[in-house]
Formats: C-alpha cells, structure tokens, sequence
C-alpha cells in the first residue's frame, strides 16, 4: 500500500465509454466541456490540494479492469465515472473491490432523475460516496472527498 501521507497524493481518474465524446454527446445532459477540459480541471484542482491526477479514458471493460488493477502500488484513490458501465458491470465492481483502493463515484448527469435503467449503480457499493448531477462540478467535489477522505484516514 502507498503510504497516504507522503505528498502529493497519486490520484486515478478513470473515464468510461462515450466520455470520449463530451463536448459534442448530448450537451444539454452533460454539458459542452469537452473531457481534455475536465481532465484540465481535475489537474488544477489537484494542484490546489497537493493531488497529482492521472486520467485514463477507454470505450473499453477489460482495459478499465486492467487500469484498475494496475492503480494498486501505483496511486492512492480511484476517481470513476463509469459512465453506462456503471449500470451493467459486475466485472468493474468486482475489479474496484479486489484492488481495495477508495474509490469516489462520479456522474454529470443526476442519473436518478433520468430512465429507469440508470437509477442503479453497480459501482456504488464499492465506492466511499458517489456525487451526481453537478456538471463538471461533480468531478472536482469527488476529488475532494477523495482526497479529504485519504487525508484524514492517513
Ligand atoms: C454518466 C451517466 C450514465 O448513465 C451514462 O451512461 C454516461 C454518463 C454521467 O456522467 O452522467 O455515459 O455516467
């Protein structure tokens, strides 16, 4: 385990399918910053907390299994937006629960006011908290919860 203590802290912001694609996907549900802009903020709003963030983005499950697994030893907190992943995959739960890591849910949209289908997360069970619903405002709260969480644990 790395040791939480030392600074900064090593922080994984894992990006899943179609996020690939914000900017142009759906502005008016998720808003017109485009991922390199969230990936940007998340970077200074790190910088601010003494975080280092490393962004990872994929379309695909196993490659987001595999970059859970190997966050272990290499960072402290997982910061995930899943996206559709999070209502289908066991296989990133269970991914998220073997490496043990703190993990901090997030969604842009507010995925309980929309269909059905997306009102249950696979994720959040395994994850410390989930925020949801705040824009790209949700990415840089989760990160501080993380990151306090981390913070305060050590
Ligand atoms: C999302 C919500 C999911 O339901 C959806 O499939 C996404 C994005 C969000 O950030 O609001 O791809 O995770």
């Amino acid at each position: 385990m790395l040791n939480s203590t030392l600074q900064p802290l090593s922080i994984l912001a894992l990006h899943g399918p179609n996020l690939n694609l914000l900017g142009q996907r759906e502005p008016g549900i998720y808003g017109a910053l485009t991922l390199a802009e969230i990936n940007r903020l998340l970077e200074e709003e790190g910088f601010k907390i003494q975080a280092k963030v490393f962004s990872v983005q994929s379309n695909h499950e196993g490659i987001l299994v595999d970059t859970i697994h190997a966050a272990l030893g290499q960072h402290h907190g997982i910061l995930i937006n899943a996206g559709a992943y999070t209502h289908t995959s066991v296989a990133l739960r269970d991914a998220i629960a073997a490496v043990n890591l703190p993990t901090v849910e997030v969604h842009l949209s507010n995925i309980y006011r929309r269909e059905d289908f997306r009102h249950h997360s696979y994720i959040a069970p395994v994850a410390i908290g989930q925020i949801s619903g705040f824009g790209e405002q949700s990415y840089l709260l989760g990160l501080q919860a993380l990151v306090n969480h981390l913070r305060v644990r050590s």
